[in-house]
Formats: structure tokens, sequence, C-alpha cells
């Protein structure tokens, strides 16, 4: 089993976006997969709710309404971690997950908030063991913005490593309120989407697990 966890306490930087889109990658891929909300808005278990019968199923528990999880052995589970997230709660996530993702904005008020968010991060002993992988996806690029420009300027020099650029796209909204990914939606339309999680979905692979 392989655990992928999307964090950074800031809300709106894509976390859930993410988990939805890994979550049915992985499972169009032929993989068991369980999504797992960790957010009391509960944003990715609605998005499993309107999941239609005929694309490839996913298993969903919302973790914040406790009980226990309705599933076994899968082969991934991605957690799409809350917008506040208390220390004790992250730790337990971040010791669980083999791969994790922070999703940044491009805006600056954003990147201090993900640097604080890194030291803690970086503090935790699951972390200081250094058998986790760690990585930052930029979100919702716009090709020749200046706070995109800023942002991948200043991600060129930080540890952990950018692992993903992904741009604006309204398909993520359009799919996303239907229950689908973009690897869910024709290829002629998302071509060019998919592209951009190549890296990503290489490094979440090369990660211990499955
Ligand atoms: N790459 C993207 N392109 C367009 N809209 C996006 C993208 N990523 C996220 N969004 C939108 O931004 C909003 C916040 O994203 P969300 O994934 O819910 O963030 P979080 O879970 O971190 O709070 C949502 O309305 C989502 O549809
Ligand atoms: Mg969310």
């Amino acid at each position: 089993m392989k655990s992928i966890l999307l964090a950074n306490p800031k809300g709106g930087c894509g976390k859930t976006t993410l988990a939805v889109n890994l979550a049915s990658y992985y499972a169009r891929r032929g993989k068991t997969v369980a999504l797992v909300d960790l957010d009391e808005q509960g944003s990715s278990m609605t998005w499993l709710a309107r999941r239609p019968e005929r694309h490839p199923e996913i298993a969903g528990w919302h973790a914040t309404h406790g009980g226990k999880p309705p599933f076994n052995q899968v082969d991934v589970v991605v957690f799409d971690g809350p917008a506040r997230i208390k220390s004790a709660k992250l730790e337990k996530a971040v010791a669980g997950a083999h791969v994790i993702l922070i999703p940044v904005l491009p805006s600056l008020f954003d990147w201090d908030a993900v640097n604080r968010f890194l030291e803690i991060v970086s503090e935790m002993p699951a972390i200081r063991r250094g058998r986790k992988r760690l990585g930052i996806v930029a979100n919702r690029l716009r090709s020749n913005t200046i706070s995109s420009h800023d942002l991948k300027r200043a991600l060129r020099k930080i540890e952990p490593p950018v692992v993903g650029n992904l741009s604006e796209s309204q398909l993520y909204v359009r799919a996303g309120t239907r229950g689908l990914g973009i690897f869910d939606v024709a290829k002629s339309q998302s071509e060019h989407l998919r592209n951009q999680w190549r890296s990503l979905i290489r490094f979440v692979n090369k990660a211990d697990g499955v």
C-alpha cells in the first residue's frame, strides 16, 4: 500500500483538487484506491458522492466523523488534509504517509505560510529520519503572470523540491463538480493538463509502498 498526504494548513491551495485527481488517476490505472478526508468540510467526500458509477470506483472515509475505515487493503490511499491542522493531527498524518505533497499558490502571502508550515514539518521525527518523500506542487499557475514567475523563482532555491507545476484551468472545476478528475475526462480536452502531472506521478511512484 502507498499512502499520499496532501498537506498545507492554508485553505484554497488545492489539497482537495490534487487529492481527488490523484485518487481518480490511480483508480483509472486499475489500482484499488481509497480517499480519506481529514477535513471537517468533507469536500473530497462531496466529490466522491457525485462520482458516476461508470467511472472506476474509489472507496471513501470521512475520518473526522470517526469510526473505522470502510475498506481493508488497498493499493493507494490518498489523504486530503484539513485547512487548519493541529500539530498532533498533522504529526499523525505525516507519520503515516509515504509521500507528502504540499500544494502552493502563486502568491507571496501563501509562500510565507508554507515556509512556516515547512519549518514545523521538518522538525517532526518522521521527517527527520528522512524516509518520506516530501514535495511541493505549484498550483494554479498562469503563464506570464508576475506572481507565477515570482513563485517559480522562489521555489528554485528551496527544499523540498518542486515536483509538479500545474496550471490554473476551469477543467479541474468542471470535472470536480461532476465527481471526476482530469484523467476521467476525454484526452482531447485534458491532454495538456495530464502532461503536467507526469513528474508528480513519477515522484509518487518512486516512494516506498505498493
Ligand atoms: N489548478 C486549478 N485550476 C483551477 N482551479 C483550481 C485549481 N486548483 C484548485 N482550484 C480551485 O480552487 C479552489 C480551492 O481548491 P481546493 O482544492 O478546494 O483547495 P483546499 O482543499 O486546499 O482548500 C476550488 O474551488 C478549486 O476548484
Ligand atoms: Mg479541501
